[in-house]
């Protein structure tokens, strides 16, 4: 993984970043999800070994960051590498989307994995409850939560098997915890690839490595001017980081868009998610010509590994389309992204830089997940905010639960 900045970096920040990482390795003591890519795997390698062969659907049923996580991961890696087992994620109380999944899966066939580490969210355990009553058999499901949560509990009361989320690693941190290597590695995804890669970032940040420079200079970079350039758009140059970039808009949205902790200021640094070419004919126009507030991440893939050619085919009155004829779609694709890239660097005052992953595999997506959480903490750290809470979206849980009960 490369990171490529094309913006002026904030100069003479030596204090800064010396602080900035102290903080962050006395966080890291603390805080549950900077050790996951060193963690111990066994009980979900075995799990997963001895799993049912004839299960050939596993359903995850959570929500944020339950879900969000390994859905980014699966659909990445699922056009090279065929699933071993389809992996599917009830996430909404839209009747529709129940059902319409429910006409998906053959019951019998499937696994259900009931996430949530509180284990008291509404919709993870409205669903659940829908589907208990149809399957009410203990041996279908699987429960990850936190140790004593009311579901652990139930869980234990049915006789249904559990796991429990390392201590102090929030929901939306959780994708390298078992609350994402767990259905992946039932539906064949190399889990220990992908803690290596996110070991790969980890080392070289705490380490002194080549993305060390990099990440502190963009924390330094957006904190200071999160009130000019209050927009993020991470802009992903392939379909496969389609989840991911939605699940950075969860990452970024729950952990920074806070009121500081020191002062009474709402801040927060907006997190836009596109995907290229097709945003190119759409958002992109607000990025070149509009406000400028906007800052923009590239994320590109250096080797597709795949050689589609659009043909050598002249067609009557499209001729001058000619210069498509035999290029692979792998170097259109790039030259796309790059030819944006060029043009929003002619406007000179929009912030860009440039990620590139070598394929899609398991490691790469290991970096960029732990790379993002890293930048996440550290913009976090330097804004003044508490990173790993969410008081804005519990207030409307709470509103709901009343309605609930006067229901
Ligand atoms: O990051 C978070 O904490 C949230 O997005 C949660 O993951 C989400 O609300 C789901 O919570 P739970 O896992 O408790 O069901």
């Amino acid at each position: 993984m490369k990171n490529r900045i094309h913006f002026n970096i904030c100069a003479g920040q030596f204090q800064k970043k010396a602080e900035l990482l102290s903080s962050i390795e006395k966080e890291s003591l603390s805080v549950g999800y900077y050790n996951l890519p060193n963690q111990n795997i066994d009980d979900i390698l075995s799990y997963a070994e001895a799993f049912d062969k004839n299960i050939e659907n596993i359903v995850v049923l959570g929500i944020g960051g339950s879900s969000l996580g390994s859905k980014a991961i699966y659909q990445f890696l699922k056009p090279v590498k065929a699933p071993s087992r389809k992996l599917f994620f009830f996430e909404s109380t839209d009747p529709l989307n129940i059902m319409d999944l429910l006409s998906k899966i053959d019951l019998e066939k499937s696994h259900f994995l009931v996430i949530s580490k509180s284990g008291t969210t509404v919709e993870t355990i409205s669903i659940f409850k829908y589907l208990y009553a149809k399957l009410d058999i203990a041996s279908k499901y699987t429960f990850i939560t936190d140790k004593e949560s009311a579901l652990d509990k139930f869980a234990n009361e049915i006789g249904a098997k559990r796991f429990y989320l390392p201590d102090n690693v929030g929901g939306r941190f959780s994708v390298l915890s078992v609350v994402g290597l767990l259905p992946l590695a039932l539906c064949g995804v190399d889990i220990k690839e992908l803690l290596n890669g996110a070991n790969r970032v980890k080392e070289s940040f705490f380490n002194d490595g080549y993305l060390k420079e990099s990440l502190l200079n963009k924390a330094i970079f957006y904190a200071k001017y999160h009130t000019t350039y209050n927009i993020n758009c991470l802009f992903a140059y392939s379909e496969t980081l389609r989840y991911f970039v939605e699940w950075y808009v969860q990452l970024w949205g729950e952990s920074l868009g806070k009121r500081q902790r020191h002062s009474a200021f709402h801040v927060g640094v907006t997190p836009i998610g596109l995907i290229g070419p097709k945003d190119q004919h759409s958002f992109l126009q607000l990025i070149v010509e509009g406000t400028r507030d906007k800052s923009v991440t590239f994320i590109k893939i250096e080797d597709f590994e795949n050689e589609l050619k659009v043909p050598d085919l002249p067609l009557a009155h499209l001729e001058s389309l000619d210069v498509l004829n035999g290029i692979t779609f792998h170097d259109l694709i790039t030259m796309q992204s790059d030819s944006v890239i060029e043009a929003l660097l002619e406007q000179g005052d929009i912030p860009l830089d440039e990620i590139i992953i070598e394929r899609v595999d398991e490691l790469s997506i290991g970096e960029l997940i732990y790379y993002y959480e890293l930048l996440t903490s550290l913009v976090g750290q330097l804004i003044d905010v508490d990173t790993y809470n969410q008081p804005g979206v519990e207030s409307g849980k709470i509103i709901l639960k009343e309605k609930l009960q006067k229901n």
